[in-house]
C-alpha cells in the first residue's frame, strides 16, 4: 500500500509533499518521511514513525532552506515494522540518492545479497532500501565524474543510471527518486502499483493518487505498467523500461479538492455515510431508463445484446466490495440468471474455470486492490469478460477491463468503506435491472416498477440518515460490549457481515456476522446473557424465519436489536428497535446497512477510536 508524492516547482516543497502526504493518509500511516534538495545541493531528510502531522512538525521545528524538488512518503509496513528507520524515503551510502516506493520488490534479498557482498551498508530492514543502493552501483557503473559535471550534464546519466535500476526490479512498484547532484528532476517508475502526475504551470506533481495535488492541478496523466516519466519543472516525458520515448494524453479530474475535506464533519466516516444518497442518486443519473435499452452501452461498452449472451454471472471483491458482490449475487438469482460471488484472494482455482459465457463483475472502489486485479488477470486469461465497478477514474482496473461502469461516489478518505458500498450497490442494481429487462426476465410493467422502487432509494436513504441520533443512542448503550452477533436471512444476509466488519475495523472488538439459519448449527453456543445481537429483519418473504431465529437467540440470553419496518416491527420482537422506511425488498440493503455503518461509528467513538484511520489497516490494498 503506502503513498508517495513527488515535487518539483517554485511552491514551498516541504509543504507541497506534506499536504499531498495528508491526503494520502488513508493509504497509510504508520510511519512517514519527506527528502528534499536544498539550495547548497545537500539533501534534507526528515523522517517519524507515526502520523504526517508529527512529520509535519518536525519539518516545522528545522525547515529546508531553498528547496525546490523532492519526494514524501506514508507507509503501510510490509517488510520491516513501522520505526522511524524504516521509514521512507531511504538513501545509498552516499546520502545523495533518495528513493520513495509503494509496493513489493519480491527479489529484494537477492539484490541485497549482492549490495552487502559488494561493501554496500544498509540501515533499515525494507525491501525498498535496495532501490537506492542499487542506483548507487548503476551510477558507479557508469563513472560519473559528479563533482567535476554540471548538474544539467548529469541528467542523461540519472536516466539511464535509473533505467537500469528499474530493470533490475521484480515485483510491484511506483517509486520516484531524487538524486542531490540533478536537482532539475524527479524520476518515477510504475509496475503494478498506481502512479499519476499532476500538471501544473512551471511546477509539476507526482503521487499515488490524485486527491495528493488536486489543490494545484486537475490535469493529470496516469502512468501504466512498465512506464517511467522524467519529470522536470517546465515538462515531462513519458519512456518505456526500455527507454523508449511515449507520448500520453492528460486527462481532467472531475473532483475538487474540498470534496476531500471533512465539511464541518467529526470524521471523515461521517461525513461519507452522509452523502450516501447523493453517492446513489449519482450513480444512478441517467443510466436506469429505458431500463433493458442501450443506456450503458456509450459509456461503459456494455450494450444489451451482449448482456443476452451471457449465462453465468460471477462477482470478485474484497472486503466491503465482496459483501456489495454478495448483494449482487442474490438479486441476480431472484431473476433466475445464473450468479456466484468469491473473495477474488481466494478465486486462483475457480478463475481457470471461466469460461466466454461468464461475465466477471470485479468490484473494486480504489479500483487497485492487487488480489482484485489478479482474480481479474486469471479471468480474463481464461477468457471471460470482465465489467469493472470501481470509484476511481483511471485506476488499474478501469484499464484491464473490459467494461468500465464508473461509480460517482467522490473521494471516499474513512478507511471503513461507506458510500462506496452504496455506490456500488446502486451500480449493481442498474447492471442487475438492464440484464433482466435485456433478456426478458421482467416484463415492461415490472421493469417499471423495479426502475421506480430503484429511483425512490435516495430519497429513503436521507430519511434512514435521519434516525442518527436514535442509532447514537443504541450504540452508546452497547458500547462496553466486547462481542457482537450480526445476523439476517436472503439479500440481506451480505449486511449482516457488512455490519460485523465495520464495528470490527474501527472499534477493535470481536464481532461476527451470520446467516441467521446457521446459528442453531454451531455459533449459537457464544450467545450469553446480554450479548448483543443486532438483527436485520425488514419486511419480505425471510421475515417469519427472521422472527424465529431471533426468539431462539433471545432464548439463550441475547439482547436484540432489531432493524426493521414499519410492517416487519409487528412480527418481530426485540429489545429495541431501529425502524426504517418501507422500501421494495429486494432494495432493502441499502437502508439496512446505514443503521449499522452508524451504531459501528458510535461504538467507535465512545471508545475513543482512530475511526477515519483505524490501526493496522490501509485504505488501499496493493498486495497479496
Ligand atoms: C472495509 C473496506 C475494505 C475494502 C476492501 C476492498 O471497510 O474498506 O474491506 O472494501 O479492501 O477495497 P476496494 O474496494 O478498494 O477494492
Amino acid at each position: 500500500m503506502c503513498g508517495i508524492t513527488g515535487y518539483i516547482g517554485d511552491h514551498k516543497t516541504t509543504d507541497v509533499l506534506i499536504d499531498g502526504l495528508r491526503r494520502l493518509e488513508y493509504r497509510g500511516y504508520d510511519s512517514c518521511g519527506v527528502a528534499v534538495v536544498d539550495a547548497k545541493n545537500e539533501l534534507y531528510l526528515r523522517r517519524v514513525s507515526g502520523r504526517v502531522d508529527a512529520l509535519d512538525e518536525l519539518v516545522a521545528q528545522d525547515p529546508a532552506k531553498g528547496a525546490n524538488v523532492g519526494v514524501g512518503h506514508t507507509r503501510w509496513a510490509t517488510h520491516g515494522a513501522p520505526s522511524e528507520d524504516n521509514a521512507h524515503p531511504h538513501t545509498d551510502c552516499s546520502g545523495r540518492v533518495v528513493v520513495v516506493h509503494n509496493g513489493i520488490i519480491e527479489n529484494y534479498l537477492d539484490l541485497k545479497e549482492k549490495l552487502l557482498a559488494s561493501g554496500h551498508k544498509f540501515k533499515s530492514e525494507t525491501d525498498t532500501e535496495v532501490i537506492a543502493h542499487l542506483m548507487e552501483e548503476k551510477l558507479k557503473a557508469l563513472h560519473v565524474q559528479e563533482k567535476a559535471m554540471r548538474a544539467d550534464m548529469l541528467e542523461p546519466v540519472f536516466f539511464e543510471a535509473f533505467r537500469k535500476t528499474v530493470g533490475d526490479l521484480k515485483g510491484s512498484f511506483a517509486l520516484s527518486m531524487v538524486w542531490a547532484s540533478c536537482p532539475a528532476m524527479v524520476l518515477t517508475a510504475r509496475m503494478h502499483s498506481p502512479l499519476v502526475v499532476g500538471l501544473g504551470k512551471g511546477e509539476n506533481f507526482i503521487a499515488s493518487d490524485v486527491s495528493a495535488f488536486l489543490k494545484y492541478t486537475k490535469r493529470v496523466i496516469f502512468l501504466n505498467d512498465g512506464e517511467m516519466a522524467a519529470v522536470k519543472k517546465d515538462g515531462i516525458d513519458f519512456y518505456t523500461f526500455q527507454g523508449k520515448k511515449v507520448s500520453k494524453e492528460a486527462v481532467t479530474i472531475q473532483w475538487d479538492s474540498t470534496m476531500a475535506e471533512k465539511g464541518g464533519y467529526k470524521h471523515f466516516m461521517l461525513k461519507e455515510i452522509h452523502e450516501q444518497s447523493e453517492a446513489v442518486e449519482n450513480t444512478l443519473r441517467g443510466r436506469l431508463l429505458p431500463l433493458g435499452g442501450d443506456v450503458l452501452k456509450a459509456e461503459t461498452g456494455l450494450a444489451a445484446a451482449a448482456m443476452k449472451g451471457f449465462s453465468n454471472i460471477q462477482f470478485i471483491a474484497c472486503g466491503t466490495a465482496y459483501h456489495a458482490g454478495l448483494v449482487g449475487r442474490g438479486l441476480f438469482e431472484n431473476f433466475g440468471l445464473r450468479a456466484s460471488a468469491d473473495i477474488a484472494s481466494e478465486f486462483t482455482d475457480r478463475a481457470k474455470l471461466m469460461a466466454k459465457d461468464t461475465l466477471v463483475i470485479a468490484i473494486s472502489q480504489s479500483g487497485e486492490t492487487a488480489d482484485t486485479l489478479f482474480a481479474v488477470r486469471e479471468a480474463r486469461s481464461a477468457g471471460a469478460k470482465v465489467l469493472a465497478i470501481t470509484n476511481t477514474v483511471g485506476s488499474t482496473l478501469t484499464r484491464e477491463a473490459d467494461y468500465v461502469l464508473q461509480t460517482h461516489c467522490g473521494p471516499e478518505i474513512g478507511v471503513a468503506s461507506t458510500k462506496a458500498f452504496l455506490g456500488q450497490l446502486a451500480a449493481i442494481y442498474l447492471v442487475a435491472g438492464h440484464f433482466a429487462a435485456a433478456r426478458g426476465v421482467l416484463s415492461a410493467t415490472d421493469a417499471r416498477r423495479y426502475a421506480e422502487d430503484l429511483l425512490k432509494m435516495p430519497r429513503l436513504i436521507e430519511e434512514t440518515l435521519e434516525l442518527e441520533k436514535d442509532i447514537a443512542k443504541v450504540a452508546e448503550a452497547f458500547s462496553h460490549s466486547e462481542h457482537f452477533l450480526f445476523i439476517s436471512r436472503h439479500i440481506n444476509f451480505p449486511i449482516a457481515l457488512e455490519g460485523a466488519l465495520k464495528i470490527k475495523e474501527i472499534s477493535y472488538v470481536h464481532a461476527e456476522g451470520y446467516a441467521a439459519g446457521e446459528m442453531k448449527h454451531g455459533p449459537i453456543a457464544i450467545i450469553y446473557k446480554g450479548m448483543p445481537l443486532l438483527a436485520v429483519a425488514p419486511s419480505g418473504r425471510a421475515l417469519e424465519l427472521m422472527a424465529g431465529n431471533i426468539e431462539e437467540a433471545k432464548a439463550r440470553g441475547a439482547d436484540v436489536v432489531a432493524i426493521v419496518d414499519a410492517v416487519s416491527r409487528k412480527t418481530v420482537k426485540a429489545s429495541r428497535y431501529i425502524t426504517l422506511p418501507q422500501a421494495g425488498e429486494l432494495f432493502t440493503p441499502m437502508l439496512t446497512v446505514i443503521p449499522l455503518q452508524i451504531f459501528a461509528y458510535y461504538v467507535a467513538l465512545a471508545k475513543k477510536c482512530d475511526i477515519d484511520k483505524p490501526r493496522n489497516l490501509a485504505k488501499s490494498v496493493t498486495v497479496r
